[in-house]
């Protein structure tokens, strides 16, 4: 493992930067001719959300997000991933367009370029227009793909002379399970067929929006984001490797052999068989159109066991298990940090699907952080990072092509339901005062950034 003195070292060109979301950071949910979405119908119904009132004006980058930029270029980040508001761009997420919310876009995207920051801009991170949601559940309806690809193509248009890398998508699982079979997220619904729906017209959504980005700009990087999870069995017994084989299927390789493939899983459907989606002929073909990247966004593993109880499935997933020696014991977070599995992941890509060039778009964590008068004291993110960077480091070394690495996140925001109470950036927000407070971790990220030699890491080093 790398110590202090020896950060890991990346390939030449490599990003490093932080990510955030629209709905997360901006504020400014009514403001400018902005509809709504389903995360402010959300966030507005009684119980949904923690720190509900809070979360209308989140960070506030809608009104400042120059102080935001000006604190990336003096920590030294060369890339920034950000989300578009679809509601702010079609009010009604289809027909007419609102010129101020691109015209934000644009302002941002300007700023950042010229601090030599490069923006990696998400097309959708969950919060589906409320018009579309009315009109036919979002992306429970297959129009929903279609009416996705225009606004991504709008939103192109005005920025892709700019803009040169495009994320179609933002996690279409977390989407799908927690907004539409758990109903912890926006929309708030329960059923596993629109659990599935929602998965397919995603994908379908990315891949026409694929085919209309490149024909606008040839030289733009497109891919998707996909949240990753290594699954282990809970306990070495045939059953739980099966279950955790199956669990596998579902969460991860769904969305890869989909992408990548042009089919998904065979076996998903021997057993989910009441629950398969509508396919139509052609679809895969449009959901595998090649992309430039895969963008990944990877926290913890989980661990699967055979569970009699639910049928079909025959497997849970189960979060508490350690695997092994390099687990990190973590008190705050449920689900344990776990580095090696974003090594895991990386050769998975390399060697199972023809080694795309891959971005790790998430990673980070809530941690305790402790403030006076010298800053903000956070010595377990930075292990956490030193950790998992070394492990992905290590994949580069054994040939994985990785393109760079954002953390979540850039500061303290909105976590979805959770509200403030989980903390994850690099910078702290008083959200009474909107006062930022860099922490150590940050300092820490920018030596980093700064110790990458200038040429080629030799790895034989
Ligand atoms: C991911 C989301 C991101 C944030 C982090 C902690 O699932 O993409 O918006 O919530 O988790």
């Amino acid at each position: 493992m790398n110590n202090h003195s020896a950060f890991p070292q990346f390939p030449k060109g490599f990003y490093f930067g932080t990510a955030t979301a629209a709905f997360q950071i901006e504020g400014g949910w009514n403001e400018d001719g902005k509809g709504l979405s389903t995360w402010d119908t959300f966030m507005h119904q009684p119980r949904r959300i923690q720190h509900r009132s809070a979360a209308e004006a989140a960070a506030d980058t809608y009104h400042n997000f120059q102080t935001d930029i000006d604190l990336m270029a003096e920590l030294g980040h060369t890339a920034y991933r950000f989300s578009i508001a679809w509601a702010r761009v079609y009010p009604e997420g289809r027909g007419r367009l609102n010129p101020k919310g691109l015209d934000y876009y644009q302002r941002m995207v300007d700023a950042l370029l010229e601090k030599n920051i490069t923006p990696f801009i998400t097309l959708f991170h969950w919060d589906m227009p409320q018009a579309l949601e009315d009109a036919y559940g979002g992306f429970s309806g297959r129009q929903g793909a279609y009416d996705y690809a225009v606004y991504a193509e709008a939103a192109v248009k005005a920025l892709g002379d700019r803009v040169k890398h495009w994320i179609t998508l933002n996690e279409p699982w977390e989407h799908a399970m927690f907004g539409h079979f758990l109903g912890e997220h926006a929309p708030g619904k329960t059923s596993p067929w629109a659990y599935f729906k929602v998965a397919h017209h995603e994908l379908l959504g990315h891949g026409l929006a694929v085919e209309r980005i490149k024909a606008l700009w040839p030289d733009a990087q497109v891919g998707i984001t996909l949240s990753q999870f290594p699954v282990y069995p809970s306990k070495d017994t045939p059953k739980n490797r099966e279950a955790a084989r199956f669990a596998d299927l579902f969460v991860n390789r769904f969305y890869l052999d989909g992408l990548f493939r042009g089919e998904y899983p065979a076996d998903l459907w021997k057993r989910l068989w009441p629950f398969k989606p509508p396919i139509k002929p052609g679809d895969l073909e449009i959901i595998s159109r090649k992309m430039d990247f895969l963008g990944v966004n990877y926290y913890s593993p989980m661990f699967a066991y055979h569970d009699w109880k639910i049928p079909f499935f025959r497997a849970w997933i189960d979060r508490a298990t350690p695997p092994g020696p390099e687990y990190i014991e973590d008190e705050i977070l449920g689900a344990g940090p776990y580095p090696s599995g974003i090594y895991e992941l990386a050769m998975r890509y390399k060697n199972e699907y023809g080694n795309p060039p891959v971005y790790i778009t998430e990673n980070g964590t809530k941690c305790e952080e402790v403030s006076d008068s010298a800053g903000v004291h956070d010595p377990y993110r930075q292990r956490y990072l030193e950790l998992y960077l070394g492990q992905l480091a290590r994949a580069a070394r054994d040939g994985a092509d990785l393109r760079g690495y954002f953390v979540w996140s850039l500061m303290d925001l909105c976590e979805w339901a959770h509200g403030y109470t989980y903390p994850m950036g690099l910078i702290y927000v008083d959200h009474a005062t909107q006062k930022r407070t860099v922490k150590d971790s940050a300092y820490w990220y920018r030596e980093l950034i700064q110790s990458q030699m200038k040429n080629e890491p030799d790895w034989s080093l």
